[in-house]
């Protein structure tokens, strides 16, 4: 007997874009096939999988595309990665370039997933007031998957909801009002070139081979999260290959370094990270393909055993990373309806009902027992079923400070707080590698955002974690307290 219809369904997004459609999700995906069965005339949502899978609905995956996937952006969304391209990406870029012979004063970006827009035209903003840049050239190019997003991102019109974070300075001079609307300013937009590109499907035309003009800059934010891990590291392999040697490539800010393998180092930019080609020596036994420019290397050895390290690039010890601000609200009709909805239903990616927090469970009981390798089979699985799960995200930072790989267990208990800022007993493990890595005053910001967690009554723990030796509310409450006055051990 074939699987239920919606199961069928889930798996075609996933061959077709890479999506991972959790089962949390399967309701509100049979109701978008019950709609597409009945306004193309099928008898039902059998039908409708059979004729899709079999490419008998020409045109059919647009549409599905537009409804299935997530399009949350705004305008300086994570603002924290807009201020260190300005502060410290472009800085590098341009003294990396000063050196180069042939004086390429053109400056190139690519949103990888730039669903309206939005990220371009953020970056549009930044380039076009940046003091750096004058006297050089830019040139900005946003691809997504869905060709309807695009369409939109060309015509350059926001709502409320896109535009809320915008400084009020940069939406009076870089915005037309429309109405109700905001056009991005003609002078910004014509400098913006939109294309479709499914990051499922390497190696992307858009890069054109080794001798096309690589980029500066690359946005991939957002959207590996809703990838398999397998995909997550092919596409970050295939983005990687279009990045200039001095380039960097920003992920969002839930996405860290577990998508990377060998061929890419993260640099700390104080409150955020950046990625970067790592130098010849190190990238050896770098599963990475050549770089631009550089001759082919002999077949690669194995991967490298270790992880990458960050590299601190910032002048000094910054606040604690910005907690992305909410997004922002609004109502633009039955389309911003529906996108709630699937916005909604992406928020509930962590309320699985499949036997996560089961397997949870079992990856705390096995990193109890010291069972690390077992704990990262079974963590591998969680997060291959849901890669936004917050609680295995954690488990991993606790996993990687068992094997004493400090600088990864602080990425992955960010990768967590993302998810859930909630989770007090990770913040205060990540207060505590951070101060056992000598960063004391961003360790303090978190044992004070784990102290007014829990006065706030807003603290949660993940009832999955209790084999592990975490603190009770009181205990971490003593902790941080004892942490600030400087006496903790
Ligand atoms: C949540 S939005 C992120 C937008 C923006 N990068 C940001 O961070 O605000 C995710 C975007 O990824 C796009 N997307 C999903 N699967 C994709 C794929 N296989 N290839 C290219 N884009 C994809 C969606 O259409 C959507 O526009």
């Amino acid at each position: 007997m074939s699987p239920p219809p919606v199961d069928r369904f889930a798996l075609l997004i996933r061959q077709e874009t890479g999506n991972v459609v959790p089962a949390a999700r399967h309701g509100f995906l049979g109701d978008v096939l019950e709609r597409r069965a009945r306004a193309l005339g099928l008898p039902g949502p059998g039908a409708y999988v059979d004729q899709l899978g079999g490419g008998g609905l020409p045109g059919e995956w647009e549409r599905v595309v537009s409804l299935v996937t997530v399009k949350e952006s705004y305008f300086f969304r994570a603002p924290q990665q807009f201020a260190a391209i300005e502060r410290h990406v472009l800085p590098r870029i341009l003294g990396a370039r000063a050196a180069d012979e042939g004086r390429n004063r053109v400056i190139r970006a690519w949103s990888a997933a730039c669903a309206r827009g939005e990220e371009t035209g953020t970056l549009a903003i930044l380039f076009a007031e940046s003091e750096l840049l004058r006297g050089w050239e830019w040139e900005i190019v946003g691809t997504d998957l869905d060709s309807e997003a695009l369409d939109t991102a060309r015509r350059g019109l926001y709502g409320e909801r896109a535009v809320a974070h915008v400084p009020p300075a940069q939406l009076g001079r870089w915005f037309r009002p429309r109405g109700k609307l905001f056009q991005l300013a003609p002078e910004l937009s014509r400098r913006i070139a939109f294309r479709p590109l499914n990051l499922a499907r390497p190696p992307y035309d858009l890069l054109g081979g080794p001798r096309a003009p690589a980029f500066d800059l690359i946005l991939l934010r957002n959207v590996l999260i809703y990838f398999h891990r397998p995909l997550q590291r092919r596409v970050v392999q295939a983005v990687a290959a279009g990045l200039a040697d001095e380039g960097a490539l920003f992920l969002g800010a839930s996405e860290t370094f577990w998508q990377i393998q060998g061929h890419l180092a993260p640099h700390d930019l104080g409150n955020c990270f950046c990625y970067r080609h790592r130098p010849p020596a190190a990238r050896e036994g770098s599963p990475a393909g050549p770089r631009r420019g550089t001759p082919a290397p002999p077949p690669p050895p194995p991967p490298a055993p270790t992880s990458p390290r960050p590299v601190s690039e910032a002048s000094a010890p910054s606040a604690v990373p910005a907690a992305e601000p909410a997004p922002p609200s609004g109502d633009h009709g039955l389309l911003a309806e529906l996108e709630r909805q699937v916005d909604d239903d992406a928020s509930h990616l962590h309320a699985e009902p499949c036997g996560i927090q089961e397997r949870l469970a079992r990856a705390a009981a096995k990193l109890a027992a010291d069972r690390l390798d077992e704990a990262a089979e079974t963590l591998d699985e969680v997060l291959e079923a849901d890669p936004s799960e917050p609680g295995a995200h954690a488990l991993d930072g606790f996993l990687r400070d068992l094997r004493g790989e400090p600088e990864e267990a602080i990425t992955s208990y960010r990768a967590a707080l993302y998810l859930d800022p909630a989770l007090y007993q990770i913040r205060l493990l990540l207060a505590d590698s951070l101060r056992r890595g000598g960063h004391r005053d961003r360790a303090d910001q978190e044992y004070r955002q784990v102290l007014a967690a829990l006065a706030s009554g807003r603290a949660r723990s993940i009832p999955a974690f209790a084999p592990l030796p975490l603190p009770g509310r009181e205990g971490a409450e003593r902790r941080c307290r004892d942490a600030l006055r400087g006496r903790a051990g």
